[in-house]
């Protein structure tokens, strides 16, 4: 496995794999790698391609009060973890090298990046749209890959490729979560034992949607105030962010749930901001 720091070292790897005849898949990511992350790979591997997962901690996608300083940093685990999973490089630029003079460009996504997460977190998509329009300008894959998880990123993104017209396939691999539900995430590790036993809360209150959803004709507000309930009952010292049923094209709210719908929620445990979605189909 080829481990490349700087742009050139991996454009020459991906220029001799592209020479040889393969194809070239991209696992876009921030590091601190669980088995979420290692589907990706898994997946992009599937697909038969020269896998490349870049691991860059993006200080364009944080707000001046988010977890940039302290984001998890686990390179030795990650890149035996990108090794076992049959990755051929990795990526792992630092901060000057992607970006060494102070951006005067940027590419930011309208409507579908103000709402939910973008609402909470202004900047943070136009942070990711950047980063991942680098990358795949530095990679040139042919297919690049991302977790249901962060949903509203994967539909930024496909927005960005489709007004942009980046040759790149946008592959969506589903959310994998805990034996209890929690779907994996890289801040889970900031819960503390009492935060962590409530934490699949999120995922419970998702079931009880879609169960709410599939019966049909029902209102959302009736959803999300038993998803309210759900989450006060199991999940006290949570702090809702939001929750939202909404279509899932264009994230505007719905207000009957009919499929297929996306029931997203962002909610705080302390300072630690968990997410979760459902599509119900
Ligand atoms: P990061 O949070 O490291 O996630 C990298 C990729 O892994 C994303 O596509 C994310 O959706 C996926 N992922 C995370 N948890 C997952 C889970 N439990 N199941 C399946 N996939 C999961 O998302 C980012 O990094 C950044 O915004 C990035 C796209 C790399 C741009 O900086």
């Amino acid at each position: 496995m080829i481990v490349a720091r700087t742009i050139n070292e991996i454009r020459q790897s991906v220029g001799a794999a592209r020479a040889q005849g393969k194809t070239v898949g991209l696992v876009p990511t921030m590091g601190a790698l669980h088995a979420g992350h290692v589907s990706l790979i898994r997946a992009a591997k599937a697909a038969g391609d020269f896998v490349v997962v870049s691991i860059f901690v993006n200080p364009t996608q944080f707000g001046p009060n988010e977890d940039y300083a302290k984001y998890p940093r686990t390179e030795q685990a990650d890149l035996e973890a990108c090794r076992a999973a049959g990755a051929d490089a990795v990526f792992i630029p630092s901060v000057e090298e992607m970006y060494p003079i102070a951006s005067q460009t940027e590419v930011t996504v309208k409507g579908i990046a103000a709402v939910l997460c973008g609402a909470s977190r202004p900047g943070h998509f136009a942070g990711v749209a950047t980063v991942v329009a680098k990358l795949f300008n530095i990679v040139a894959p042919d297919r690049a890959f991302f977790g249901a998880k962060d949903f509203q990123q994967t539909i930024v993104v496909r927005r960005m490729v489709a007004d942009l017209n980046f040759p790149v396939q946008i592959v969506v691999c589903p959310t994998v979560r805990e034996a209890d539900g929690l779907a994996m995430s890289s801040r889970n590790r900031y819960l503390n034992a009492s935060q962590r036993q409530q934490a699949p809360a999120l995922y419970g209150a998702l079931k009880l949607a879609g169960e709410m959803i599939r019966r049909g004709g029902v209102a959302s507000q009736a959803v999300l105030a038993a998803m309210r309930e759900h989450l006060a009952g199991r999940a006290p010292e949570g702090v809702i962010d939001y929750l939202a049923i909404v279509d899932p094209q264009d994230l505007t709210d719905v207000a009957i749930a009919e499929r297929p719908v996306l029931v997203a929620m962002a909610v705080k445990f302390g300072p630690t901001r968990l997410i979760d979605n459902a599509l119900v189909e």
